[in-house]
């Protein structure tokens, strides 16, 4: 009997009690610093330093935190189901608690890549400076998916979740597109779980929302899961 396929679409929440700063919270990440100044091809064009510092400082950040306990769950998942996640998080956290499919419609920290040819990407654990150069001689730049840039694998995430059997969401005030927009894709049928301690309003149909935090909500929700796959 195949496994039934979970799709999990996942947000800045899911990494928030590992110690990573959400967006849009109170005290939030964008509280601290002009989105476009750090997070836009004009902010680039405008001052590299500053966006090399600022994702300098949020890959090394990497380096002291851990998945926590709803990373572990999600991972614990593929002993019953085949799970892919999709996350709008750059960090390498599910990747660390063990999911084996990842699709990061945001890009990723730990990489960086060329700005004269997308094509060149390369891990990347340590600083990127001005000096750093792709083979081609171009400058590198974050992987990251900045505003006002297309989300190249948004065409990975659409079919998964349009061939899910289980849609979990976590942690998302789906405030941003095309992310946001997967969850129109899961068949109308399908179960949807959406864990956050303070959910946006999702208009889908068979929609269960777990107001908790993660580490709790998801958890539980994992553990009740695996016992029905018995
Ligand atoms: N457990 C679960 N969810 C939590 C927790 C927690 N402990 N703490 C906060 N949250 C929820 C918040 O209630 C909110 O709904 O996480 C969500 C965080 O929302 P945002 O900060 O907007 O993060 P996200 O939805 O991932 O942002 C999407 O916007 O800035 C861009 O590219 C960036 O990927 C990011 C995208």
């Amino acid at each position: 009997m195949a496994k039934k396929k979970i799709v999990v679409l996942t947000g800045a929440g899911v990494s928030a009690e590992s110690g990573i700063q959400t967006f849009r919270d109170a005290d939030g990440l964008w509280e601290g610093h002009d989105v476009m100044a750090v997070a836009s091809p004009e902010g680039w064009e405008k001052d590299q330093a500053l966006v090399l510092d600022f994702y300098n400082q949020r890959r090394a950040q990497l380096h002291s935190v851990q998945p926590n306990e709803a990373h572990i769950a999600l991972a614990e998942l593929e002993q019953k189901y085949e799970v892919f996640i999709v996350t709008q998080n750059v960090d390498d956290l599910h990747e660390r608690a063990g999911s084996s499919n990842i699709v990061h419609l945001h890009g990723e920290l730990k990489k960086a890549r060329s700005t004269v040819d997308s094509n060149l990407i390369y891990d990347w654990d340590k600083d990127i400076t001005t000096v750093d150069k792709c083979e081609k001689g171009s400058q590198l730049r974050p992987h990251i998916v900045w505003f006002g840039e297309a989300v190249p694998m948004i065409g990975a995430a659409t079919p998964l979740s349009m061939i899910a059997d289980i849609c979990i969401v976590v942690g998302t005030s789906m405030q941003v597109y095309p992310a946001a927009g997967l969850v129109h894709y899961v068949k109308d049928e399908v179960p949807k779980y959406f864990v956050d301690p303070k959910p946006a309003s999702i208009n889908i149909p068979n929609l269960k929302v777990i107001a908790d935090k993660a580490t709790t909500g998801v958890r539980k929700l994992v553990d009740q899961l695996l016992k029905e796959a018995e």
